[in-house]
């Protein structure tokens, strides 16, 4: 079985794909980190950010691979600090938008959905890499409390700036974070971690039946 958990940033995807995953037994997989693994390679090589040809040849050659415990590797180095650096936060959505790339990135992210019952936390799980996942949940909250959010993983960095750093990225990341036309809208603004997994727990149970 496959869930979709999409949304925005600061929607609270990834803690709550991840403790889903942890309570269902089931793989976790975090698209996002895949395109930040790249940025941060293709930073590494020196490549231009906007030659998208460049960039899906680099994904082609250095795929993403995740180890048992969560890590991020690519090119045989473990870049699960490093990818969440706020450089990488900036530049991220250059590389994500070209759809060369994303072709690549969509293959890769469907065979390691396909190896077995997987949670698969990004933008366009539900619309495009996996139209037919069994659960698709689509994550909102406002704005201010996805920014406090934010300021919880990024101590140092006042909340403003985080506020005009999400919305930056909102506009960027918009064309590639659309809710599948099936998908369970669910707004986490005022609900804790374990509310909102109780939740999509119980949608996975009604479809198991
Ligand atoms: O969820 P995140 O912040 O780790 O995502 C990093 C970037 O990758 C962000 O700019 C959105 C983009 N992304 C995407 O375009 N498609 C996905 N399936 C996952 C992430």
């Amino acid at each position: 079985m496959i869930v979709a958990i999409d949304g925005p940033a600061g929607s609270g995807k990834s803690t709550v794909a991840s403790a889903l995953a942890g309570r269902l037994g089931f793989r976790y997989l975090d698209t996002g980190a895949m395109y930040r693994a790249l940025t941060w390679l293709a930073r590494r090589n020196g490549l231009a950010l906007d030659d998208g040809g460049a960039l899906a040849e680099l994904a082609r050659q250095h795929p993403v691979s995740f180890s048992a415990e969560g890590k991020v590797d690519i090119d045989g180095e473990d870049v699960s600090a490093e990818i969440r650096d706020a450089e990488i936060d900036r530049l991220v959505p250059a590389v994500a938008r070209h759809p060369e790339v994303r072709e690549v990135m969509r293959e890769r992210q469907r065979s390691l959905g396909a190896v077995g019952d997987s949670v698969i936390e990004g933008r366009d799980i539900g619309s495009v890499v996996a139209p037919s996942a069994e659960v698709k949940v689509f994550l909102v909250a406002d704005e201010g409390e996805r920014a406090r959010r934010r300021s919880a993983d990024r101590p140092g960095i006042e909340v403003d700036a985080l506020t005009d750093d999400l919305r930056r990225r909102d506009e960027r990341d918009a064309v590639n974070t659309q809710p599948a036309d099936d998908a369970v809208i669910l707004d986490t603004t005022e609900l804790g971690i374990d509310e909102v997994v109780e939740s999509i727990a119980r949608l996975v149970e009604a479809r198991r039946g």
